[in-house]
Formats: structure tokens, sequence, C-alpha cells
């Protein structure tokens, strides 16, 4: 096979690995609840403002999956998973990579940072992740460069410094935005096929950093920041060396999925980001650039909708944000602050603190409604133990008047004013629990009052970072 063509087929690529796995994942279904077992194809998709536990709950289903993908986002991602007391991060590769025998596709929704995804293979491999012949990356995913990076910082610095603080989106500053827009642009952008051919891959670039100098210079003016002409030789000698630690794994991923589907193998969709970070439903425009709830799943894999029979929507017991942005129940108190402490609330990608505060019902009704949830997730159960009532917003009052839709302006929906159910509290530690049944009353009466609000059943709960910290319900 020539450097760089795109592989084709799958069929041998997980013969010897998953014999045995195959066995296994068998008795795992037997064992499973029947919407599990009887599922062929499942997704699974945060609904609020990202960090849901998505790489828990992503790690806890992987085993019985042949093919793990990520179809959205990039390395704004971070995707935390404790397995047997070790934590790994992850931000680009799928958190399915941990377990041998599953297949991982990184899909053409994805952007890809080549120096990023360098450095996750090479830190995974440290950590004894065995990578082998298990990763896939789509030839039609678009790479995030050096002036993507610069130019997410600089236009926050431009719109702050204009606008004021308050208009900053708040971005990972991993060149996300700038990336997608240059997708959607089309002249200025390269992706993964482009690294198969060097002399054309440098020629591109050439005439691509004369372009992005006159931009990131005039964005340097504006801000009054130091600024040096980009150079694209030294970008292009870069990216061509950070690829070869994945040009190995470059495929038609469509194709590839497309085949695995018809094989008869289990696909399990990994979401990234989250429904209300979502550029077209999200809390625009304090939002990211990819289609970040389900819906995204079709154009960034290339497989037919409708063909996922359960979307997992993954929930927090209350809510976080990081990054700016409104949120209408955000405890700026000592609540606020135990919720963060306990939940250990700070971001996996960026470090930075998360706001949190209480769950937010109109935002979760919206995202359940766009996303076609037909079970929840709820994570963190577990930080809320000590508060002595727990707070659910149900409704928000807007202009005198009571709302229970999520509008469109960012201004408006900063203005509102929650309307709140309050609950009982518990004062039990309940990470020990493994049923349903131990949990405290006033546990199983917060999880319900949320169910009997959206209206969709709560099939799993977690209530501890690790991996056995987790109910099934039948
Ligand atoms: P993701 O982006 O949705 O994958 O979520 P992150 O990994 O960014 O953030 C979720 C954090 O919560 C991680 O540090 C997880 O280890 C942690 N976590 C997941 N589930 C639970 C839980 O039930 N209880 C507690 N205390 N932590 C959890
Ligand atoms: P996971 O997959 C939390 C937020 C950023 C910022 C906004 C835009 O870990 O849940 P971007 O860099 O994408 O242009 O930033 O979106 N954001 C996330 N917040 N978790 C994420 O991913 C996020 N991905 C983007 O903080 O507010
Ligand atoms: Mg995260």
């Amino acid at each position: 096979m020539p450097a760089g063509a795109p592989r084709e087929g799958w069929a041998g690529d997980l013969a010897s690995p998953s014999f045995v796995t195959a066995w296994e994942r068998e008795v795992c279904r037997m064992s499973d609840p029947q919407w599990l077992e009887s599922a062929q194809h499942v997704a699974v998709s945060g609904l609020q403002w990202g960090d849901e536990g998505k790489g828990k709950l992503v790690d806890l289903l992987a085993s019985r999956f042949d093919v793990v993908v990520r179809y959205n986002g990039g390395a704004n991602a971070g995707h935390t998973v404790v397995a047997d007391g070790v934590k790994h991060a992850l931000h680009l590769v799928p958190c399915g990579i941990l377990h041998p025998g599953t297949l991982n596709v990184i899909g053409n929704g994805v952007v890809l940072d080549p120096v990023a995804l360098s450095a996750e293979i090479e830190s995974l491999r440290t950590a004894g992740v065995e990578i082998g012949d298990r990763l896939r990356i789509s030839d039609r995913a678009h790479l995030v460069m050096p002036y993507h990076r610069l130019e997410d910082g600089l236009r926050e610095a431009a719109v702050g410094s204009l606008s004021g603080d308050a208009s900053r989106i708040g971005t990972t500053k991993r060149g996300i935005g700038p990336c997608y827009a240059d997708k959607a642009l089309r002249s200025t952008a390269l992706r993964v096929s482009d690294l198969d051919d060097p002399a054309r891959f440098r020629d591109k670039l050439e005439h691509i950093v004369t372009v992005k100098n006159a931009t990131l210079g005039a964005l340097s003016d504006l801000t009054g920041a130091e600024w040096t002409p980009l150079e694209a030789e030294g970008i292009a000698r870069e990216t061509l060396a950070a690829a070869e630690a994945f040009r190995p794994f470059i495929a038609d991923t469509a194709a590839l999925l497309f085949d695995a589907k018809n094989d008869g193998r289990r696909i399990l969709l990994e979401g990234a980001n989250a429904a209300l970070l979502d550029v077209d439903h999200g809390t625009y425009p304090f939002v990211t650039s990819s289609s970040a709830s389900s819906a995204g799943i079709y154009p960034g894999t290339g497989l037919p909708g409708g063909f996922v029979d359960e979307v997992v929507g993954v929930v927090k017991a209350y809510q976080t944000r990081v990054g700016a942005g409104p949120m209408p129940t955000e405890l700026e108190d000592e609540t606020g602050a135990r919720m963060r402490e306990r939940g250990n609330e700070y971001g996996t990608t960026t470090g930075r603190p998360r706001r949190c505060g209480w769950l937010d019902l109109v935002t979760l009704e919206h995202t359940v409604r766009i996303s076609g949830i037909t079970r929840i997730s709820l994570m963190l159960l577990d930080v809320l133990a000590g508060f002595d009532q727990l707070a659910l917003c149900t409704a928000y009052r807007s202009e005198g008047r009571t709302i229970r839709r999520l509008p469109a302006s960012a201004d408006r929906l900063a203005a509102v004013e929650p309307v709140y159910e309050w609950l009982p509290g518990f004062s039990e530690e309940i990470e020990e629990c493994r049923s349903y049944e131990a949990l405290p009353a006033n546990v199983r009466r917060y999880v319900e009052a949320i169910s009997n609000h959206l209206g969709v059943p709560i099939s799993i709960l977690s209530v501890g970072p690790d991996r056995e910290a987790t109910i099934m319900r039948p």
C-alpha cells in the first residue's frame, strides 16, 4: 500500500483481537439490561454545556461494541476515563481505545490537529495503552493548523478589546472555530488527504499562509499585539512530521463504517462538546462551531440517517459551564463553590474552573427534543450529597411572563430569572451504592422528578468517577 493511501475495507482489521472478545461481548450482552442488549448501534451525546461525563459512559459501554466513533469537534473536547485507578484524558482519540478489540474511528466531521493527535497517541502509548492497528482516521477530516490556533486567540482578544470582555466566547483556543470556518470557505482549507502528497501540501500551504498572514496581521493591529508573519515551510515541516504518527491509520472511514454496519458490527458513537454548544441549536453565539448534538452523527460519519437504535443523553445532576455565555441557574455563592469542589469542576482541556449551578430542565427539554434522546444517563449524583435542599429549574421568568422554551437570543437568556421547584436533599454519601433501591429515598425522588419532567427514562446512574460506581437499571 503506498504511504498515505487510504486503507480499504476493514474485514481483517479486527479478526484476531476480536475473536476472544466477541465471545466476551456476547456474555456482556446477556447480562445487560434489555434496552442495551437489543440495541445494535448506540449514540452517547451530552445534553448540557459539555463535561457531563461522556468519557466515563463511553468507556463503560465500549467493550460491548466493535467500533467507537468520534464524529464532531476537535481537541477542544476533554473526555476523562478513570480505569483501574488510572486517569486518562482523551481529546481526539475515542475512549474505546482503552478496550482491546475495539476499533476506534475519528470521523470526517472532526477537526484534527496533527500536532495534538501525535502527542495524544504518544501519551497513550506511554501510559501503556496498546493502540496497535485499532485506530482509523478519516481522510476527509479537516486539519487544525497553527494559524487556526493563533487566529482563535487573536479573535477573542480583538472582540474583547472592541466590545468588552462580555463579548468573548471564552473558547478553548484550540483553533476549532477558524478551522470549521475554513472548511466552509474551502479555498483556505486543508484535509487529512492533503497529507498524501507532501509537495502539493507545501504548495497549498504557501498560498494559504499568505492569506492567513493578511488576516492575522489585521487582527494583531486591532489588538496591538506583537506579531511576526508566519512562514509556510516551517509549518509544513512540523505538520508532516507530526502526521507520521498517524499516517498508517488514514482511511476512507465512511466506507469502513458502512461495511462494518453491513457486516453486523456494533457501533458506538461518542459525541464531543454538547447540545447546548451546538452551532445551530445551542446558546448561540456562545457555542462551539460544529453540530455538537446527535444531529452531527450523520454528516460527521457519512452513515445514513436513522441507523442509531438508542441515543443516550448524558446529563450531569447539576449544571456546569466553562467559557462565557448565559447560564440562568449559575450560583456565584457558597453553594456553587461547594459543587465545584465536590465535583472537581475544573476543565479537562484548559484547567479553567467550571461555573456551577442547579439543574436546568428548560435547557434539557430543548436538548432532549433536538437530540432524539431515548434514555438518560445521570452523572455525578454523588456530588449533590450534603445539600439541605435540591433545586430544579422548571421555567424562566422573562419580561414579566413565565416561559418554558429556550429563547433564541443570548441577551434574552441572560436576562431570565430561573423558577425553581425545591426538593429535599440527602446527606448520605452514595458512591458505594450499586442498585437503584440502595439509593436514599430523596435521591430517588430527585431522579424521578427529572425523569417525569422530561418524559425520558433515566436508565443509568453514575455515583462516582470509577467504572464500578455505576447503576444500570432494567
Ligand atoms: P466529558 O467531557 O463529558 O467526557 O466529561 P469530563 O471528563 O470533561 O468531565 C467529567 C468529570 O467528572 C471527569 O473528571 C470524570 O472523571 C468525572 N465523573 C464522571 N462521572 C462521575 C460521577 O458520577 N461522580 C463523580 N464524582 N465524578 C464523575
Ligand atoms: P467536552 O467534549 C466544555 C466550550 C468552550 C467555549 C465554547 C467554544 O469535553 O464536553 P471552542 O474552543 O469550541 O471554540 O469553544 O465551547 N466547549 C466546551 N466546554 N466541554 C467541552 O467538550 C467543550 N468544547 C467546547 O469552553 O465556551
Ligand atoms: Mg470534557
